[in-house]
């Protein structure tokens, strides 16, 4: 299973010293982990790191220049960044599904792993909007780059309505079908309040891991996810 821990913009240096501890003194077998801490704790993450990897939460759709307080894939490769959320909920508002490319573009570029989040604003809602999300986001690249697609329903996100299994499964076989139309066959994760109890039954979807925001806060209940699945 791949788990990826979206710290969002929460905590301080002091907590993520306890976290690091805490994650370094356990192993997980046959687990792929990648933390993605705010921007400015990338430095402290890839200088304290262990068996896991680590992610940005966002990256420039630029190369280079004029982009004030933004921050380029070439950098983040600088701190040994190996993945990196795009298209996240929380940032869709400011971005159309072709600058969402655009980031898709650059950190592929870099050797970077996008993890490309996509998912229908309501319970229910339009499968459309997901098959454009995909469509566009995947318009820049090769058929054989790294990257996974992070279905997230927003209503799930940080609601503890959680989907049901039929309902993520009916929803990834829509993204996997429209992949498959457009030559992909890369992994899914699956996100939207996941925790260390409802994992046991969501691994059982047809997906590669979890993409997890609000339960990566609290390391020990984080830590019984990572042994669960
Ligand atoms: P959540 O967040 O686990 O708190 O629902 C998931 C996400 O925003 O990626």
């Amino acid at each position: 299973m791949i788990v990826v821990a979206n710290y969002k913009m929460n905590l301080n240096l002091k907590n993520y010293k306890i976290i690091l501890k805490k994650l370094n003194n356990i192993q997980v077998k046959d687990t792929k982990l990648v933390l993605c801490p705010p921007f400015v704790y990338l430095p402290f993450f890839e200088k304290n790191k262990s068996w896991y990897e680590i992610g940005g939460q966002d990256v420039s759709a630029n190369i280079v220049g004029k982009c004030t307080g933004q921050v380029s894939a070439n950098m983040l490769k600088d701190f040994n960044v190996t993945h990196c959320i795009v298209g996240h909920s929380d940032r869709r508002e400011f971005e159309t599904n072709e600058k969402i490319a655009n980031k898709v573009e650059q950190l592929v570029n870099n050797g970077i792993i996008p993890i490309i989040c996509v998912g229908e604003k309501e319970k229910n809602g339009e499968d459309n909007l997901i098959i454009e999300q995909v469509r566009t986001a995947l318009s820049k690249i090769k058929k054989d780059a790294k990257f996974y697609i992070a279905y997230e329903p927003v209503w799930a996100i940080g609601s503890g309505d959680i989907a049901t299994n039929s309902y993520i499964n009916k929803k990834v076989a829509i993204i996997k079908k429209e992949m498959k139309k457009l030559g992909f066959n890369q992994p899914i994760l699956y996100g939207g309040s996941v925790d260390e109890e409802n994992c046991q039954h969501l691994k059982k979807c047809n997906i590669a891991g979890f993409l997890v925001g609000g339960l990566s806060l609290n390391t020990d209940k984080f830590i019984d996810l990572l042994r669960g699945v």
